[in-house]
């Protein structure tokens, strides 16, 4: 049997394989506090939970339109307009399989092959094997501190290249936190306009902010594309559902890739969905924010107490992205004996890119602060022994 050549440049995604090497652990009998996870420990909320039990006793579990329910797009267009202001038609809305099935549509009706997407490096590792499996070429931007992480206009146009179609950008981002205000998607998209590309704004980790607020990409105009999905604000990582806002000319083709690929979105995923922007629902989820924050602000002081340096506080998102340099010469090696020795689970720059990936580890607070506090404790003691 032949294997397609793209397949090995597609990379395991370490933190799940790192996250089977804890569970595995744990089979045996360890206690590990997992701060490697990108996924909200809370259970779905739980009027999403009936919303779902009511449809699927219908028994009418069938395929729904390509693009998804029409009540959710017009729900999702609603939630824009009271929680942005701002007014999306629900017809640019495509309901997908998570962000993950939005941002494979989304660039698969961008892109031929050989085209380029800029995207931040360090930044979400899949992305780059979606522009891979779509034959394409993902050109990484590296970011640091000095930018919060983020592309600025200025390097976006260093970058480009005759083949460069679209740039991918995060905010909140993962792995490090941070945001993008207006002005400078604004920025952004006017650079990539003048060249005759396409901005796509990652927005997954939008109502996970502290002490700010995150503005979308939208109010811009319709001439870009917005991801987002139920995953992270909402806590349903594994109903797999998220969305897509595209320009109005692109959602036919959208609609023809969906058809192909999916069929249709999970429909009890959708009904159940439905129930996500209720007042009693987002009544849980703000409960759930603030208790994130809380965890954020008993981790980042205690990771910089352990001599982690973070440059840019976090203000968004579920991770702090910890430059570990000063305790360690390989992050890789140092997650292993975190996880081998004192119990922790935290993921190494590896995965965010080709930047500094050694130099970096990435905690997220997805675990309750007493294990965060534990972690900390943990760690005090594995570093203390290494002296
Ligand atoms: C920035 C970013 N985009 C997309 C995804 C994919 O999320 P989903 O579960 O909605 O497919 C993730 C998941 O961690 C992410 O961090």
């Amino acid at each position: 049997m032949s294997i397609a050549r793209r397949m090995t440049d597609i990379a395991p995604f370490h933190v799940m394989e790192l996250m089977a090497r804890a569970k595995a652990l744990e089979a045996h009998g360890r206690d590990i506090v997992h701060m490697e996870v990108g996924e909200p420990d809370f259970p779905t909320p739980q009027p999403v939970i009936e919303a779902a039990q009511r449809f699927i006793a219908s028994g009418q579990v069938r395929y729904t339109h390509a693009l998804g329910l029409p009540q959710l797009r017009e729900a999702i267009a609603c939630f824009y307009q009271e929680r942005y202001g701002v007014a999306v038609a629900p017809e640019r809305i495509v309901v997908t399989a998570g962000a993950s099935g939005a941002l494979l549509l989304a660039l698969g009706v961008l892109i031929d092959r050989d085209d380029e997407v800029l995207l931040a490096d360090p930044g979400y590792p899949c992305n780059r094997h979606f522009v891979r499996a779509l034959e394409g070429r993902a050109v990484p931007i590296p970011v640091d501190a000095s930018t919060a992480y983020q592309p600025t206009a200025e390097q976006v146009a260093a970058h480009w290249s005759s083949r460069t179609r679209a740039v991918l950008v995060a905010t909140p981002a993962n792995p490090t936190g941070t945001l993008m205000a207006l002005p400078q998607l604004a920025a952004l998209r006017d650079v990539i306009r003048a060249r005759g590309g396409t901005l796509l704004v990652d927005e997954i980790y939008h109502g996970l902010t502290y002490g700010c607020d995150a503005e979308t990409a939208l109010a811009l105009g319709d001439d870009l594309f917005v991801i987002n999905s139920f995953s992270k604000y909402f806590g349903m990582t594994g109903w797999r559902l998220g969305w897509l806002v595209a320009p109005p000319q692109c959602v036919r083709e959208i609609e023809k890739l969906a058809q192909n690929l999916f069929i249709s979105p999970s429909a009890p995923a959708q009904y159940a969905a439905l129930a996500a922007f209720r007042p009693e629902t987002l009544e849980i989820l703000e409960a759930r924010r603030v208790e994130f924050e809380r965890r954020r602000d008993t981790l980042l002081p205690g990771l910089r107490v352990l001599g982690f340096e973070i440059r840019t506080e976090p203000r968004g998102a579920f991770y702090v992205y910890a430059d570990s340099s000063r305790l360690a010469d390989d992050s890789f090696d140092l997650a292993e004996r975190l996880l081998d020795e004192a119990g922790i689970a935290a993921t190494p720059g590896l995965d965010f890119g080709s930047f500094g990936p050694q130099q970096h580890m990435r905690f997220a607070y997805t675990v309750a602060s007493e294990r965060i506090e534990e972690g900390l404790v943990r760690m005090t003691h594995f570093f203390r022994a290494r002296q």
